[in-house]
């Protein structure tokens, strides 16, 4: 018996297992438009047996990307790019999900294949310009990167009209998860953290004044997603160093989220303050998901170093949390979830193949019943052929 492979359903939507892919920038858009290079990527995890696959973060307006190869959803144009894969995703059985975000200081910066730094004459050459950017309050990420304008009344509207027109695109393309990105010290995180921070209005002062932004966009997208898909929304559960946001912080951004209507929190933490304070090995981030998980009526996704079935087998079986997020791991295997429901014994005895893609399982479980008369392979054997 494994948990891992139970479905989970969320408002009225089932994932097939409690795996998802993580949401990661693959930097290979063009003018936030997705390419086939983003069908073939996603799809493979659809393919690969996800229960749940989340697209990267997706820029709600060009000067929210990170860089210049980011997906986004600030016009209608790049709906059909996105809906295309959302179908293929659900067509092969993958609950399809999206994350939709704004880079705020960390905006304007070399796709990381390039350097991972500020943008360069070479990038400025390849068309790659920066362009001013925007934070809670003007404090440049660290040395080498681009000093943020404080966001002011009318970014602030701009920023919540950006959030509301993107997350209607993304219904429009047929998503049945968005996922709100607060964490990695991006726009949103910005405003939620004491040491980015600094603004003495409404938007800032106490805990109640840096959730402030963050709630507002998710109460506006609670009313635009339909009532029966989920909202999830990432945090960084700590800043990278203690004296930034704590997990209380984010018990208490948690609850509020609750009171709005919010589904699920993917359990995140780091992007402000280096180096890294907390443990960080192994399953790192799943105490995170623990908290979120036991001290409010949320679910939660735990995401961190989870690199094995059995692991990820442990986390959902203690209860610590309903899903786990799969980032390097799946990148190296994309079919992470197909053999882990084979390692935690999950799968069909009689047809093991069951729930890969049909094309190809129907084929592997009458090549499995072959290979099942024919006894384990030995050298012997062939050597004897
Ligand atoms: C190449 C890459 C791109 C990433 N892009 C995003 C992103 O778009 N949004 C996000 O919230 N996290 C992003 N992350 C973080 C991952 O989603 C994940 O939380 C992190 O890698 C830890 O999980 P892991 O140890 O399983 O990789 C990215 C990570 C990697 C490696």
């Amino acid at each position: 018996m494994t948990r891992l492979f139970d479905p989970f359903t969320i408002r009225s939507t089932t994932l097939r297992n409690r795996l998802a892919l993580s949401p990661m920038c693959q930097y290979e858009a063009e003018d936030g438009f997705t390419t086939p290079y983003h069908l073939v990527h996603y799809g493979k995890f659809a393919l690969g047996g996800f229960g749940m696959v989340m697209i990267e973060a997706t820029a709600v307006s060009p000067e929210g990307r990170i860089t210049h190869g980011d997906v986004g959803l600030w016009k209608d144009e790049q709906i059909g790019g996105l809906a295309t894969i959302a179908s293929f995703l659900k067509r092969n059985g993958a609950t399809a999900g999206i994350q939709i975000g704004h880079a705020g200081p960390k905006a304007a910066m070399q796709r990381p294949y390039y350097g991972d730094g500020p943008l360069t004459q070479a990038d400025q050459a390849r068309g790659d310009h920066p362009w001013q950017v925007v934070s809670a309050s003007p404090l440049a990420v660290g040395e080498g990167w681009l000093l943020p304008t404080e966001l002011d009344a009318e970014g602030i509207a701009k920023v919540l009209a950006d959030f509301a027109a993107a997350a209607r695109r993304a219904l429009t393309a047929g998503f049945d998860v968005l996922e709100l990105h607060c964490a990695h010290g991006y726009l949103l995180n910005s405003f939620l953290s004491p040491i980015t921070n600094l603004r003495t209005d409404e938007y800032g002062v106490d805990r109640a004044g840096r959730m402030k932004l963050p709630l507002e966009i998710a109460r506006q997208l609670r009313a635009i997603w339909p009532e029966d898909k989920p909202l999830f929304v990432r945090i960084s559960a700590v800043d990278g160093t203690r004296s930034g946001v704590t997990i209380d912080d984010s018990v208490a951004f948690a609850k509020e989220l609750a009171l709005i209507g919010i589904d699920a929190i993917d359990c995140s933490s780091g992007g402000i303050g280096k180096p890294y304070e907390y443990p960080n090995g192994y399953g790192y981030q799943v105490p995170f998901a623990e908290r979120i998980k036991s001290e409010t009526d949320l679910r939660a996704m735990a995401v961190g170093l989870i690199v094995d079935p059995h692991q990820a087998e442990k986390v959902v079986a203690s209860g610590h949390a309903d899903l786990v997020a799969i980032g390097r791991e799946a990148l190296r295997e994309p079919n992470f979830a197909l053999r882990a429901e084979a390692a935690l014994g999950a799968a069909n005895h009689d047809s093991p193949f069951d729930s890969w893609p049909r094309q190809i399982g129907w084929w592997l479980n009458h090549r499995e019943r072959k290979i099942r008369q024919l006894g384990p392979w030995s050298a012997n054997d062939e050597a004897a052929a």
